[in-house]
C-alpha cells in the first residue's frame, strides 16, 4: 500500500508507538490496518492475533499468534506469551487494537445458541479480558485502545440482535473508560464502521452482501478506507468515529428517533434483506 498523503501527516504521531497489539489481522479491516500501520512504521513490534495466519507481510518485527479468542484459557496463555514479548521492546507506547468480531443473521428464535454465545465471548468478553491484562503495561509506557464497534451500536438491530447488542456494548464501555483513564497515559477510541467489503457478511451467514448497490446499507467503503480512518483519528485524539458521511447521517438520523420507530423500520430494512436472500 503506498504511503497516502493522511499517512504521511501522521508518522510523527505513530513514532510514538512501539508495539501494536492487534485482533483480527487474517482478513478484511484489521488487516487494512496491519498495511496501513506498516506503511507508517516498519519496524513496529507487531502481534497479530487470530485463529488464521494473515497472509500479508506482518513486518520484520511481526509475530502471529494463533488464538481463539473465545476460549479464555487460550487468550490468557497468549497475553502471557506476548507480555514477555513486550518487555523485550523498545521503549514505547502500546497500541491495542481489538478488531476480531462477527456477526449471525436471522431470527434469535432460529439461530444456534452456541454461536449467538460464541459471539458475546468474542464482541465482548475477549475485548475486555484482553484490555485489562494489558492495561497495567499500558498505564506505565502509555498507550492507545482501539475498539471497533459498528453502526449497529447506536440503536437495536432486529436480525442481527446479539450481534448489535455486543456493539452497543463495546461502544458505551470503550467511551466509558475513555473517561476512567483520563488523566493517565492511556486513552480509547472506539470505532464505528458501516457496511464495509469484507469477509464480514459470508460469515455472518450472507451468500454475498446483500444490500442493494446504491441503497442506504450499501457496503460501499472498502476496508483500506476504513483503516485510513481509524489511524487517522488516533492521531487526532478522537473517543468516537463513525467512518463515512452516509453513516453519520444514518446514526444522526437514528438519534433523532424514538428507539421503537428506529427498531421497527431497522425490522423493516433487515427483514427485506432477509426475503433478497431467499429469492436468489
Ligand atoms: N464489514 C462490516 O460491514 C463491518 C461493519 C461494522 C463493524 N465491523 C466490525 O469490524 C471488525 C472486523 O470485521 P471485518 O469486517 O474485517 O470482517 P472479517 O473479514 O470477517 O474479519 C473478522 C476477523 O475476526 C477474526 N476472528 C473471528 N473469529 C475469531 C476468533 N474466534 N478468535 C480470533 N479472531 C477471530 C477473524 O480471524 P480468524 O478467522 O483468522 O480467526 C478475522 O480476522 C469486526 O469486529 C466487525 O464486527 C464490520
Amino acid at each position: 500500500m503506498p504511503i497516502s498523503k493522511t499517512y504521511t501527516r501522521h508518522l510523527e504521531y505513530f513514532s510514538r508507538f512501539s508495539v501494536v497489539i492487534i485482533t483480527g489481522g487474517s482478513s478484511g479491516i484489521g488487516c487494512s490496518i496491519i498495511k496501513a500501520i506498516l506503511s507508517i512504521n516498519p519496524d513496529l513490534m507487531l502481534c497479530n492475533l487470530s485463529r488464521t495466519r494473515p497472509e500479508i507481510f506482518l513486518g520484520k518485527n511481526g509475530i502471529h499468534y494463533p488464538v481463539d479468542l473465545c476460549d479464555a484459557k487460550a487468550l490468557g496463555e497468549t497475553v502471557k506469551a506476548i507480555k514477555k514479548r513486550i518487555y523485550e521492546a523498545p521503549k514505547g507506547e502500546i497500541l491495542l487494537i481489538n478488531n476480531s468480531g462477527f456477526g449471525d443473521y436471522g431470527k434469535f428464535s432460529e439461530l444456534e445458541s452456541y454461536k449467538q454465545l460464541s459471539m458475546i465471548d468474542l464482541n465482548i468478553r475477549a475485548v475486555v479480558d484482553l484490555t485489562a491484562r494489558l492495561l497495567p503495561k499500558m498505564l506505565d509506557t502509555g498507550g492507545t485502545i482501539v475498539n471497533v464497534a459498528s453502526i449497529a451500536a447506536f440503536q437495536p438491530t432486529p436480525f442481527l440482535a446479539t450481534y448489535g447488542a455486543t456493539k452497543a456494548f463495546v461502544r458505551n464501555w470503550s467511551l466509558a473508560i475513555s473517561e476512567d483513564l483520563r488523566g493517565t497515559k492511556v486513552r480509547a477510541l472506539v470505532v464505528c464502521p458501516g457496511p464495509t467489503r469484507s469477509n464480514f457478511f459470508k460469515a455472518a451467514g450472507f451468500k454475498d452482501p446483500p444490500m442493494r448497490k446504491g441503497g442506504a446499507l450499501s457496503p460501499d467503503m472498502t476496508c483500506d478506507e476504513v483503516a485510513e480512518q481509524t489511524l487517522s483519528a488516533v492521531a487526532q485524539n478522537r473517543t468516537l468515529i463513525v467512518n463515512g458521511w452516509k453513516n453519520s447521517c444514518i446514526v444522526f438520523f437514528c438519534s433523532k428517533m424514538p428507539l421503537v420507530v428506529i427498531n421497527r423500520i431497522g425490522a423493516f430494512i433487515l427483514r427485506k434483506m432477509r426475503l433478497e436472500q431467499h429469492k436468489k
